[in-house]
């Protein structure tokens, strides 16, 4: 039925999320997630738990995907999954489902880097960023100005030294009382709050950043004022919001301008779970139209892990002809 189609299966299982999507000819047909909250008692991902819930959700997961595009495994001329970075437990369930789909079919596999796949997550939208673009690419576990020449040629030009942005925020969060993730929760809260309370902007050179200081005034901050008021933090957990969101924006942004400087670059884009944060999309798009610049933010679907990104990603490289051996294995630390 789709014989002179590129029909993409991808899997995406680096962390908490097991996701599967199909990708025909470049475009998402279907963009599947279970979404786990066993961690959320925990304040954090347990990978143990992460890599057995994976196992459990896969088969239903690429199952719909399947369904939802309206194919057959037979329709299906590629595998694409993250090979890494990520948990190694997690990224095994996907390597090994991916491989062990792609034998029985008899159908090449296409290896992908998670990061790399936040930054192509743009060109599963309709508006797509012309080449080369600067990309600020913040999640979880990365935070990263990525100077991006072609679809697989990138170059990281700074990265956090320590804490992701994601994870500045979610150890922020914890120290409000918020479930984990916290970012989210900090996003809404914020809404309805002023940046009140400054902390300190590190002085990090050149594009790299750190978040490690920031933590930790947050948490001399709270100590000093919860010592003198025990309810501080509940009476004050907009405000509180709104201040660190504020300076986690101001940390970012400031690297991105200079960024922009040293490399000339007239389109901007942002990608990864942190760029689902209203007030940093506000705030890029606000640079945008103060420094003339294009900005490209992906819908909230694709900021967060996803199959879909991955998909792309695998269409790309199919396009190049670069397929994974069958004896790759995953790799937890993968170097983009
Ligand atoms: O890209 P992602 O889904 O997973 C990784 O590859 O790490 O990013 C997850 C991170 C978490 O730290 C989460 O708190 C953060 O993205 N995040 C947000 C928002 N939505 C997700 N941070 C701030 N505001 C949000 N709206
Ligand atoms: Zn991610």
């Amino acid at each position: 039925m789709f014989t002179n189609k590129i029909v993409i299966l991808a899997i995406e299982s680096s962390c908490d999320d097991t996701g599967a999507s199909i990708i025909i000819d470049g475009k998402v047909k279907s963009n599947c997630i279970a979404t786990q909250t066993i961690h959320d008692q925990y304040g954090g991902v347990i990978p143990e738990l992460a890599s057995r819930q994976h196992q459990q959700n896969i088969v239903p997961v690429v199952d719909k995907a399947i369904t939802e595009a309206g194919i057959t495994l037979q329709d299906i001329s590629a595998i694409a999954f993250t090979r890494g970075p990520g948990l190694l437990g997690s990224l095994l369930v996907g390597v090994s489902f991916a491989k062990a789909l792609a034998m029985s079919l008899d159908i090449p596999l296409i290896e992908v880097h998670h990061m790399q796949a936040h930054i192509l997550a743009h060109f599963a939208m309709d508006k797509k960023p012309e080449f080369p673009f600067l990309c600020l690419t913040v999640s979880g576990g990365h935070t990263q100005i990525v100077l991006v020449r072609d679809y697989l040629d990138m170059e990281i030009l700074g990265q956090t030294i320590d804490d992701a942005a994601g994870e500045a925020f979610d150890k922020a969060g914890k120290l409000l009382g918020l479930p984990y993730p916290a970012g989210p929760h900090i996003d809404k809260l914020a809404r309805n709050g002023k940046p009140v309370y400054s902390f300190p902007i590190p002085n990090i050179p050149e594009l790299n950043f750190s978040f490690s200081g920031f933590k930790t005034s947050v948490l001399y901050f709270l100590q000093k004022n919860v010592q003198n008021n025990p309810n501080f933090i509940k009476e004050n957990l907009e405000n509180l919001c709104s201040s660190i969101q504020n300076t986690i924006i101001v940390i970012l942004l400031k690297k991105l301008e200079l960024a922009i400087k040293l490399h000339k670059v007239d389109t901007i884009a942002m990608a990864g779970g942190v760029s689902a944060n209203s007030g940093l999309r506000e705030a890029l798009l606000q640079f945008g139209r103060t420094n003339h610049k294009k900005i490209f933010i992906p819908a909230f679907e694709y900021c967060t892990d996803n199959a879909a990104m991955i998909g792309i990603t695998g269409y790309y490289k199919y396009l190049k002809g670069d397929f994974a051996e069958l004896s790759v294995s995953p790799d937890p630390r993968m170097k983009m």
